[in-house]
Parts: structure tokens; C-alpha cells; sequence
């Protein structure tokens, strides 16, 4: 009578979810971005939230809408040999896939050696350079003019970019945008990564950048996604229940996966194809243990004491996750205001605090009052 149903909720980072939530409008002006030109201010995108806000899940999006308008994405990995694997290993791949299938039948099993001699080809007696990162991807980018697409290039975990490869990367989009052809890079990251980014020399390019900070999803759009998701699952779920589904996870897309996700297995413990209330309510304290688990302990991890007690402090003080004054902190951990300011500061850069008001503090992530009451044992002495 009932049917074990896989759980359609995705509680994990970086997977993209079975209904999105609240972005439509910042999709819709991607692609047509990308319809619009070179000269469309979509081309060069930076993307910051918090930890588990949907960055990657947002980028995935992109490079699905940019893949329907025949688009070729790039994906550039943040580490020590970021340009050299696109330069020599990722657009050589892009070239290839371009250059038809007899060309390809001809490849195969030639691999490495095969990919030096489509570029050498036109260069019998070797009189060029060696193909830098802009030849290749003008290289590419002509092969795509000609059936009117382009390349979109998607860059995660800005915020552990080498600087020097980010400035190498977008003076190379730069240089093909200058030049008419269809590109656009996309980067997301850490809101205090990203800004330290910008404070480098050689990032002009990128300071100019559309910026989109993606914030919490709307009640109506979180409440929309569960019921959506459910049904997508082929279950039910009460207006009621899917209310306060939304209401647990407070437009955090991370936590809105979690409580779908364990509402839905406590469903199926129940044997029971429809969702309620009850259900719902009961997940709550696990909802909260995993973000701990999942989300705070991670961002906690490389915070000094000074700052971990402040944090502490506002846990302490706030009235069931109320901002809090900067001048009680500073009361209760027996210092002046303005001793804090430097702490204060980290803080907010390292995207755990935010400002409500000014001369109030109050966190970034849900739940992380409650995360740090439940474990005293962190607090700096
Ligand atoms: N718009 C959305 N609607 C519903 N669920 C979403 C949405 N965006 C992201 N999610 C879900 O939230 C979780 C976190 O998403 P994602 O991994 O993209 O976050 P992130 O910002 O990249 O986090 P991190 O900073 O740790 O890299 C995933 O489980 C994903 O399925
Ligand atoms: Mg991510």
C-alpha cells in the first residue's frame, strides 16, 4: 500500500536542488544577458553568499542556461595549476568537441599529440608562440562565432583564487570582449573573499563586475518549493505543514533541503505518503543539530578566541535570536565598545555578522545561537 519513494530533497553542498527557490528573476536576466552581447553588463559576474546561500547551485543554473543557447562552458578550478589545466587540458577538450566529428574520428587515440597538431596544423614551420590561455580561447571562441555562441566561463571558491590568476583570467575575458566575441565569466564565492579580492591591485576589471549578493529566499517562494518538491517526490503535503517547513529553515536554502529531506524520511518511517505538521515539527531539533554539524562547525573552525567570544556573548544576550547592542557585548565582557572594533570587523568580513541597525550586531547563519549555546564547551575562557 505504500511505496518506499526516493527522497526527492538534496541536502548536500554543491548538488543542485529538484525545484530551485526564489532565483527565477536573476535567471531570466542571465540568459538574456547572454542573448543580448558582448555589451551586456552579464559578462563578467560576481556572485557572493553565505556558506550554503546556493552559489555553486546558482552557477550550475548558469552553465544550464548558457548550455541551452548552445553555449560551451569552462570550469576553472581554484588551484595552484588553475590556468595552466584550462589553457592546456580544459579548452585544447573545448577545441576538439568543436571541430566536428570526422575531425574527431581522426583524433581518436591520438589523445595529447593530436590535440599539439590541430594547433600547429596551420603553423607548419612552428614560427608561432607556444597557445597561451588568450589564443586558446580565441581559438575556441571563432570556432563558436561562426554558429553564434559563446563560452561561458564559471569560477568557484573565489575567495581561494590566487590573485595573480584571477587578474590573468579576467584580462583575458576582457581582451575577447574587447574584441566582440561571446564569453562571460562567472565567479562566486565568500563575501569576505570576495572582498578581499577586490582590494588588490589588477582587479579593475572585476571591481567593475555586476555584482549579486544572494540573500534568503522569500517565504512565499521557500513555502512554493516544498510543496513543489513533495509533490515532484510524489507525496503530499499539508499548506500547514509546508508553512512551517518554511518557517523552520527561514529562506536559508541549505536548511530548507534539510527539513524537506528529514520531514520526508520521517514520513516514510511513518509509512505514510502525505506530510503534516507533526512531521515537520518533529525534525526540527535535527534540522538544527546538522546545520551545527554541516554549516557552523565549519565556519567556526579557523575563528581566534577574541572573536569567538564576542560571538559567544551575542549567543548569550540575544533574546531568541533578537540583534543585540554593540555596547551590551562590550558590558558584558567588561571592555569598552570600541575595544571590539577590530574583532567586530573579522567578524562581519568573515560573513557571521551582520549590521541590522547601526550600533547592533546579530548573526549571519540561522541557528548559530543556538549551535553555540549547545556547545559551551567551545567557548574561549
Ligand atoms: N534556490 C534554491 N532553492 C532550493 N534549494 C537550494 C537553492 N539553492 C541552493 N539550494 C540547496 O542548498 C544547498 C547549498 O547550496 P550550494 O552548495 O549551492 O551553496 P553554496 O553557497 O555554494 O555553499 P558554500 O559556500 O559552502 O560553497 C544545497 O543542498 C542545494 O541543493
Ligand atoms: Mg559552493
Amino acid at each position: 500500500m505504500h511505496p518506499t519513494r526516493a527522497n526527492p530533497f538534496r541536502p548536500t553542498f554543491g548538488v543542485s536542488p529538484t525545484i530551485l527557490a526564489g532565483r527565477d528573476s536573476l535567471l531570466e536576466s542571465f540568459t538574456l544577458g547572454l542573448a543580448e552581447g558582448p555589451g551586456s553588463p552579464f559578462r563578467a559576474l560576481l556572485i557572493s553568499g553565505a556558506r550554503g546561500m546556493g552559489k555553486t547551485v546558482m552557477l550550475n543554473e548558469f552553465e544550464d542556461a548558457a548550455a541551452a543557447q548552445g553555449w560551451v562552458k569552462l570550469r576553472v578550478y581554484p588551484d595552484s595549476s588553475m590556468l595552466d589545466t584550462l589553457t592546456n587540458t580544459t579548452l585544447p577538450e573545448a577545441i576538439r568537441d568543436q571541430t566536428g566529428p570526422g575531425d574527431k574520428r581522426m583524433l581518436t587515440g591520438v589523445s595529447i599529440s593530436g590535440i599539439g597538431q590541430i594547433t600547429t596544423a596551420a603553423d607548419p614551420d612552428h614560427s608561432h608562440p607556444t597557445p597561451t590561455l588568450i589564443s586558446r580561447l580565441r581559438e575556441l571562441a571563432t570556432l563558436l562565432r561562426q554558429r553564434a555562441s559563446g563560452i561561458l566561463i564559471t569560477l568557484d571558491e573565489l575567495q581561494s583564487t590566487d590573485i595573480n590568476h584571477l587578474h590573468e583570467l579576467a584580462t583575458a575575458v576582457q581582451d575577447l570582449l574587447r574584441d566582440d566575441f561571446d564569453i562571460a565569466l562567472v565567479a562566486a564565492g565568500l563575501p569576505e573573499g570576495v572582498e578581499r579580492l577586490l582590494q588588490h591591485e589588477g582587479t579593475t576589471f572585476l571591481r567593475r563586475a555586476e555584482r549579486i549578493h544572494l540573500g534568503e529566499v522569500d517565504h512565499a517562494d521557500s513555502v512554493a518549493m516544498f510543496l513543489e518538491t513533495t509533490t515532484a517526490g510524489g507525496r503530499r503535503i499539508d499548506r500547514d505543514a509546508a508553512e512551517l517547513a518554511a518557517h523552520i529553515s527561514v529562506g536559508y536554502p541549505y536548511s530548507m533541503q534539510l527539513t524537506g529531506s528529514l520531514a520526508w524520511a520521517r514520513a516514510t518511517l511513518d509509512k505514510t505518503d502525505h506530510i503534516t505538521t507533526r512531521q515537520v515539527e518533529s525534525v526540527r531539533d535535527e534540522v538544527i543539530r546538522r546545520m551545527g554539524m554541516q554549516v557552523h562547525e565549519p565556519s567556526l573552525h579557523s575563528v581566534p578566541d577574541g572573536e569567538l567570544t564576542i560571538l559567544y556573548a551575542i549567543a548569550e544576550l540575544s533574546d531568541n535570536g533578537e540583534m543585540v547592542a554593540t555596547g551590551d557585548i562590550a558590558a558584558l565582557m567588561k571592555v569598552k565598545p570600541n575595544a571590539l572594533s577590530v574583532q567586530r570587523r573579522q567578524l562581519l568580513r568573515r560573513g557571521l555578522l551582520t549590521v541590522p541597525k547601526y550600533g547592533y550586531l546579530n548573526f549571519v547563519l540561522p541557528y548559530m545561537r543556538e549551535h553555540l549555546l549547545a556547545n559551551p564547551q567551545h567557548r574561549p575562557l
